[in-house]
């Protein structure tokens, strides 16, 4: 019952399919029976707690209790390992219970990946497995099917009840088929393009979108970086010119800190280490990791150039999830950041709408943590923003300049009004010369 697992879950039972949540960590499993995910996501809590009334919900922590279903999916978590290659420990441990558990019955049922895994896992890896443990064949007493997941964090309900494809790559026609038409049967008329493909062909799908919006989000980095060398030029105007180009289109060129996130840096990194294995060097996506790897560095030097120096300056931050309506704080730049200005003598002030918990528990007393943004930026000598939070978008510059011991802003994520801030501030932001 991660992100993926328990927005699928309460989905399907909210389209009255009798689904099984299986979590095996109590502590989590517990808190779902009282209708409380362990991560915030509009919309999420108040579905889960609805299917969980209406009974068509419930959780379970005994993976024992798929031999009541037809479908099982399997959402677990595939991390990076120390080396950025990807760890399927949980994939195949599940996967083997999966198969012994299925071993004490007859009946067919589907058996669908959503994690996100490496070419060639599933017919690699997870099928022998099924079939060792199970003593069954996959094909003729159960189906297999990869079948990856596109919703974003914050906006995974939305996603989930409108995605705008679904793949599924069987290991036999009969697997798609019954996949497809369970979907249909849920999605209606809403269903969209279903693109039916190969195991190995969906697996790569997921790795190539993915590393196609980071390097989008890599390029226009790169862009901006450009931009800070020219005066007179802005990252925003140039995106949004590219962007009315049909063959780009205006998305994901969003210039900022460097993306973070449990998926981007993770699925790039896995990627680039599956590939080194196979002795394949895919220079674009291990370009887009190294300039991702680099960037918030650029925010670091902005500041640094800003207050001549960082030792000992008090520095306010807003934003600390890796993007709005999220509390994820997952491979988000505020950690490297913090870390970075921390180590090099500043005082760091941060406020975060949801995340601030999870950053208490990795930098516990060496900042200073607020509830309130205003509050936050008060004394301060520097006030960098690094999460686009609505509500930032509403501070004036007269707030700053009431408040702060010197008006320097330094606007990573472009949130605020550049030229009007730029009369009244010393305002820096990313992509924009100067
Ligand atoms: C991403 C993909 O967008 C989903 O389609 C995919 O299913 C998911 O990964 C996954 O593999 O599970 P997510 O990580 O939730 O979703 O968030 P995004 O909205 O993609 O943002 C990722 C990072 O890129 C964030 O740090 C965000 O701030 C950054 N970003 C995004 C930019 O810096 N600029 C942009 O223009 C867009």
């Amino acid at each position: 019952m991660g992100f993926v697992g328990l927005n699928l879950a309460a989905f399907l039972a909210s389209r009255k399919v009798r689904t099984v949540g299986i979590e095996i960590n109590k502590d989590i499993l517990t808190s779902l029976n009282a209708g409380k995910p362990q991560f915030y996501e509009r919309g999420l809590e108040s579905m889960v707690k609805s299917t969980l009334k209406s009974k068509n919900l419930i959780f379970s922590g005994n993976v024992e209790d798929i031999l009541g279903s037809d479908i099982v999916f399997v959402c677990v978590g595939t991390p990076s390992l120390h080396d950025g290659s990807i760890d399927l420990s949980a994939l195949k441990k599940v996967s083997e219970k999966i198969g012994k558990t299925m071993s004490v019955d007859s009946r067919w049922r589907l058996i669908v990946i959503k994690s996100t895994v490496t070419p060639g896992t599933t017919s690699n890896i997870v099928l022998p497995i099924l079939e060792s443990s199970s003593s069954k064949k996959c094909g003729k007493d159960f189906g297999l099917v990869m079948n990856p997941e596109f919703l974003r964090e914050g906006s995974a309900v939305k996603d989930t009840k409108i995605p705008h494809l679904i793949v599924i790559g069987g290991a036999n026609t009969k697997d798609n088929t019954f996949l497809r038409s369970f979907y249909s049967t849920i999605y209606g008329r809403a269903l969209p393009k279903v693109m039916i493909t190969s195991p190995t062909t969906a697996e790569m799908i997921k790795y190539a979108n993915n590393a196609f919006l980071a390097t989008k989000i890599s390029f226009i980095n790169s862009i901006a970086n450009i931009c800070q060398h020219l005066p007179g030029t802005d990252v925003e105007q140039i995106a949004q010119a590219i962007g009315y180009d049909p063959r780009i289109g205006p998305l994901f060129l969003k210039a900022g800190p460097g993306y973070g996130g449990s998926c981007f840096p993770k699925d790039v990194s896995a990627l680039l280490s599956f590939c080194k294995n196979m002795g394949i060097d895919p220079k674009l996506v291990s370009a887009t990791h190294q300039v991702n790897l680099n960037q918030p560095y650029e925010v670091v030097r902005l500041v640094e150039r800003a207050l001549n120096g960082i030792l000992g300056k008090v520095i306010s931050i807003l934003g600390l999830a890796f993007k709005k309506n999220t509390d994820d704080i997952r491979e988000a730049v505020s950690i490297k950041i913090i870390s970075h200005l921390l180590k090099n003598g500043a005082i760091v002030k941060v406020h975060d709408p949801m995340a601030i918990n999870r950053v208490k528990s990795v930098f516990g007393n060496s900042i200073e943590y607020f509830d309130k943004a205003d509050q936050c930026i008060k004394n301060s000598e520097c006030c960098l923003i690094l999460t686009e939070w609505d509500e930032y978008k509403d501070l004036k510059p007269e707030l700053f300049i009431k408040v702060m011991t010197s008006p320097i802003i330094i606007d990573a994520r472009r949130v605020l009004d550049a030229e009007e801030f730029e009369k009244k501030t010393q305002y820096f932001a990313i992509g924009r010369g100067k």
